[in-house]
């Protein structure tokens, strides 16, 4: 099946260089669980964009990095705060509860972000016994909302963990559309920003599978090989990812396909644009769009270019563009929707 749609960035296919890096990847006999050359070179490449001082792993999705990277930092009687949107509260099922046993502590968000009052109301009872107790503010960036934390937010942010003593963690699954949206390097707006442990993105950036959990305290990953482990997500045949992340953070691989999309993005807000009785509700910062769309054509549109909406009961939906999506794409959907609101569009 050749459909393209705007339904996530995780339904477009593998792109052909990392394809060809697993290929290559794919000869003779290598050592297992992490002991191969291309998790030693993937490793090394993380250290050319983050500095030498971290310690990297590798783990098969973006729910286990995040919960694993979140179970290194708590113990079972702490409380995370994030958004309400955020995806370890409301796309990972249980598994941070489960696995962390921690409480989660949402902030209600209207653009994805957290903000710095809204995380100090929630930090109370600190030292009651009767409380849980929070140690871990985290934030996803790229939002939930395709939105995107300055850096100076970011500072934000980490300057109230500094203040209680909490850890800062960054779900960045779209961590490379963030870094394209804010035209700064990796380094800028994790940890030289004072994030303390981040989930770094591939399967969204082009990758068939693999993300990072990425520590800028070493000392914070003491335990982690076993914490991977007991957590099911220590890959035996380690050097399919670590090629994976080779290829993606070489030749600018991770940049081109993230400027691919955001820009996808930006032409599909312009088209959406043009026709008034579209509402786009959030800033459109990287490879994703919001916007409410009268009801009664959402169906007749998803047909040829299917996506999610997002909230029922407003008809808002959500695009998403990848590293894949064509221009032509996007002029036949706006076509397409233009028809729909004329009424000029033949019944199916
Ligand atoms: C914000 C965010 N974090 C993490 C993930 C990773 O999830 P998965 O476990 O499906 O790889 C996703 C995927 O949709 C996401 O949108």
């Amino acid at each position: 099946m050749k459909t393209k749609t705007f339904a996530s960035d995780n339904y477009a296919g593998v792109h052909p260089e990392i394809m060809e890096a697993l290929v290559l990847a794919n000869q003779g006999h290598s050592g297992s669980y992490g002991g191969d050359v291309y998790t030693e070179r993937a490793i090394q490449k993380f250290k050319e964009y983050f500095g030498n001082d971290i310690e990297v792993y590798f783990a098969y999705n973006g729910t286990g990095a995040n919960v694993l990277g979140l179970s290194a930092l708590t113990h079972s009687y702490n409380s995370i705060v994030c958004s309400d949107l955020a995806h370890i509260n409301v796309d990972e099922s249980t598994a941070p509860e489960k696995f962390t046993g921690c409480k989660l502590i949402t902030i209600p968000t209207t653009d994805g972000k957290i903000y710095p009052e809204d995380i100090e109301d929630k930090i109370q009872r600190i030292d009651d016994q009767h409380h849980p107790q929070v140690k871990v503010i985290s934030i996803s960036q790229t939002t939930e909302y395709a939105t995107v934390y300055t850096i100076e937010e970011i500072q934000a942010i980490a300057s109230v963990a500094k203040k209680y003593n909490l850890f800062f963690h960054m779900d960045g699954s779209r961590l490379a559309n963030a870094a394209v949206s804010l035209n700064k390097s990796f380094r800028e707006f994790t940890c030289d920003a004072g994030v303390d442990v981040l989930s770094f993105g591939g399967t969204k950036n082009g990758m068939m599978f693999g993300e990072a959990v990425v520590f800028f305290k070493p000392d914070l990953a003491r335990n982690f090989k076993f914490i991977r482990k007991q957590g099911m997500q220590l890959h035996s045949k380690m050097r399919f990812i670590g090629a994976q992340f080779e290829a993606l953070l070489s030749e600018d691989l991770w940049l081109r396909n993230a400027s691919h999309a955001n820009r996808m993005a930006r032409i599909l807000e312009n088209e959406l644009r043009k026709s008034p009785e579209v509402t786009i509700t959030q800033a459109v910062n990287a490879n994703g769009i919001f916007a409410i769309l009268p009801e009664g054509i959402i169906p007749r549109l998803q047909e040829e270019h299917f996506f999610y909406v997002w909230n029922d009961k407003t008809s808002e939906v959500r695009l998403m563009c990848s590293f894949d999506t064509t221009e032509d794409e996007i002029y036949n959907f706006g076509e397409k929707l233009r028809k729909l609101l004329q009424g000029t569009e033949p019944n199916a």
